[in-house]
């Protein structure tokens, strides 16, 4: 969107999820950046089993930014309810594919139990 809106363009700098088309590329000089591609290198985070678990996206727009911003809450939140996670992931998903992410970011959390 261009305006740190929808969230699509998530990414973690440091750890933490921000939105990248709203961040200077000056204020990241030095940060350790991760993209979705680089969240794992065989795909197999557990955010990303959960999605294929409970296979959320519809047209697959928002989701690399939903899964980053899941896996920067879940670290912060890692035994979530619902009503964490509807104020906690500000990601916009114009599918409505709600539901599926917040059952997502529910087994994501028991996978990452251990
Ligand atoms: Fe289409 Fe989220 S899956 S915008």
């Amino acid at each position: 969107c261009g305006i740190a809106q929808c969230g699509a363009c998530t990414v973690h700098v440091n750890g933490a999820a921000i939105r990248s088309c709203q961040t200077q590329i000056g204020d990241v000089d030095g940060a350790t950046i991760t993209t979705i591609e680089g969240l794992s290198a065989d795909g197999k985070h557990p955010v990303q089993q959960a999605w294929l678990a409970e296979d959320v996206p519809q047209c697959g727009y928002c989701q690399s930014g939903q899964i980053m911003a899941a896996v920067a809450f879940l670290k912060d939140t890692p035994a979530p309810t619902d009503s964490d996670i509807d104020s906690g992931i500000t990601n916009i998903c114009r599918c409505g594919t709600y539901p599926r992410i917040r059952a997502a970011i529910h087994l994501a959390a028991e996978l990452m139990k251990g």
